[in-house]
């Protein structure tokens, strides 16, 4: 959207139509280039230093304001904006996003308001900015890079997620109307709206960050929106080994597994670092095989040139038009495929998933939501029988120990961070159970002073029967590192 329509939507929701109209016509500001708007920030974002134990602190502006005088600021924010609009109505030139930054300081520093400090004022020139230029109140949080995850749970509470902690954030807004009007702002460039019809809407920002959002009458909280940003340089192997994730003998093992064509199923609780591990794997995946990735919302990133993406699409508005993972699975199997790679499983696909991997499409990775492998082993049973095909249950555990060969288990601890808590193997059956066991497993050793886990990785002695079939598939791998 340009700042122009930005202006005349934000007009139209302070309820002077008419001027935010002539505003936006008369006087179209130039969107910056994103660079440029992104080099204008560190300056004026103050770092302020955190006392000693404190939570980490929040680089919003936000920061500082107490709640009193934020509600002070808010009828000056609303009159600022509805000054700038008028003011651009007025010139009849268009402003880039840094002039429009000076234009709006200066006619603040018109205003006389003994509430209007230097701090103030900085914080009202960044809201008003933000409002016209972006998502508003989120701004801040989505240019932290120290965050990784925006909570929204209503208009005056907003939670963060920093090194793997939530934590609770100063940013909020003025009401539930105004994180609507960030919501329209999110989901309308998608061609997607919210409503009372639509009360729930996956989206995505520009930048890919993954974002939720569902409102009242079911969101009792008022409007809540879940981000999870995009980070910019995705994690690597080294990334996790150096954060403890892992240890490089797994790392090692795991890269024969993929190369060795194993397939794979990693098991997690939600936001416990499965798409990320997924992507670690499949960026060991060989450059000359082709792989189709499928998933919900593109989150993927990998580095080989021969990669196919298909991504699946909800209804629209009539309820018609939707496109399902098992849709896309079905048809990644007509396509080639050396690998078929699906962000994560949640229902019927799975058998599909199950049945491309017994039928020749060795070395294709999933992702599943479980707490241990053993969880992930009925979850995906349970996931079969969602396919509506009746099969018995003695058949549905013989596909899948014959399909999956490895579980990749990843938990986010209590202390926030995120670890591979087990890498376990799928023998087979014995009578009607699926057998598993575990290769690597993490111990805890205790808690620091800071309840910080500390513990270590082992190997638990067994030499893994997949190496046969990781051998067989040409690759060497030294199996001294288990004994
Ligand atoms: N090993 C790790 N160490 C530290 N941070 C991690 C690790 N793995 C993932 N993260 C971070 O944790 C967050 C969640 O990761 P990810 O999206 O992979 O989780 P997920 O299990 O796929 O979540 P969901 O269940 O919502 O799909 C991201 O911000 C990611 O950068
Ligand atoms: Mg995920």
């Amino acid at each position: 959207m340009s700042l122009s329509s930005r202006l005349k939507q934000l007009h139209s929701n302070a309820g002077d139509q008419q001027t935010a109209d002539s505003a936006a016509s008369a006087a179209p500001v130039k969107e910056a280039a994103p660079e440029a708007f992104n080099e204008s920030k560190p300056e004026v974002r103050p770092e302020p230093a955190p006392a000693p134990e404190a939570p980490p602190a929040e680089p919003g502006l936000q920061k500082n304001v107490p709640d009193k005088r934020f509600t002070e600021l808010v009828p000056i924010q609303d009159r600022l904006q509805k000054d700038v609009a008028a003011e651009l109505a007025r010139r009849k030139t268009e402003i880039t996003e840094d002039s429009l930054k000076t234009l709006i300081s200066e006619i603040l520093n018109e205003y006389e308001d003994s509430i209007l400090t230097r701090q103030n004022k900085h914080w009202l020139t960044q809201a008003v900015y933000n409002e016209i230029t972006g998502l508003g109140p989120l701004e801040e949080l989505i240019r932290d890079p120290s965050v990784s995850e925006i909570m929204v749970n209503g208009y005056n509470t907003v939670f963060v997620e920093r090194k793997g902690k939530l934590m609770r954030s100063d940013v909020r807004f003025q009401d539930d109307d105004h994180v609507r009007r960030v919501l329209d702002r999110i989901v309308s460039p998608l061609g997607r709206h919210i409503d009372d019809s639509n009360p729930m809407v996956d989206a995505r920002l520009k930048d890919g960050s993954r974002v939720n959002a569902i409102i009242p009458p079911l969101a009792l909280n008022g409007s809540t929106i879940t981000i999870r940003k995009f980070s910019s340089t995705p994690l690597q192997v080294t990334d996790l080994i150096r954060f403890g994730s892992l240890n490089e003998s797994m790392a090692g093992f795991l890269k024969a597994a993929v190369e060795g064509k194993l397939n794979i199923l990693v098991s997690g609780g939600t936001g416990s670092g499965k798409t990320t591990l997924l992507n670690v794997l499949s960026a060991f995946i060989p450059a000359d095989e082709r792989i189709v990735t499928i998933e919900d919302a593109a989150e993927l990133r990998l580095m080989q040139d021969h990669v196919v993406s298909l991504e699946s699409r909800p209804a629209n508005l009539e309820g018609t038009g939707a496109i399902t993972i098992r849709d896309l699975v079905r048809n990644a199997l007509r396509m080639r495929p050396d690998r078929i790679v699906v962000g994560e499983v949640r229902g019927g696909e799975t058998l599909d998933m199950l049945q491309a991997m017994n039928t020749g499409h060795d070395g294709s990775m999933t992702t599943a939501h479980a707490n241990t492998p053993r969880d992930a082993v009925s979850r995906v049973e349970t996931m079969v029988m969602m396919s509506g095909m009746e099969l018995p249950v003695k058949a549905i555990r013989q596909q899948i120990s014959g399909a999956f060969d490895l579980i990749v288990q990843q938990a986010r601890l209590r202390d926030g961070s995120r670890k591979i808590t087990s890498i376990t193997e799928v023998l087979g059956m014995e009578g009607e159970v699926i057998t598993l066991q575990e290769i690597y497993r993490f111990v805890v050793d205790g808690f620091d002073a800071s309840h910080k886990i500390y513990g270590h990785y082992e190997a638990t002695g067994v030499r893994p029967y997949c190496l046969e079939k990781i051998q067989l598939n040409g690759v060497t791998f030294d199996d001294s590192i288990f004994f």
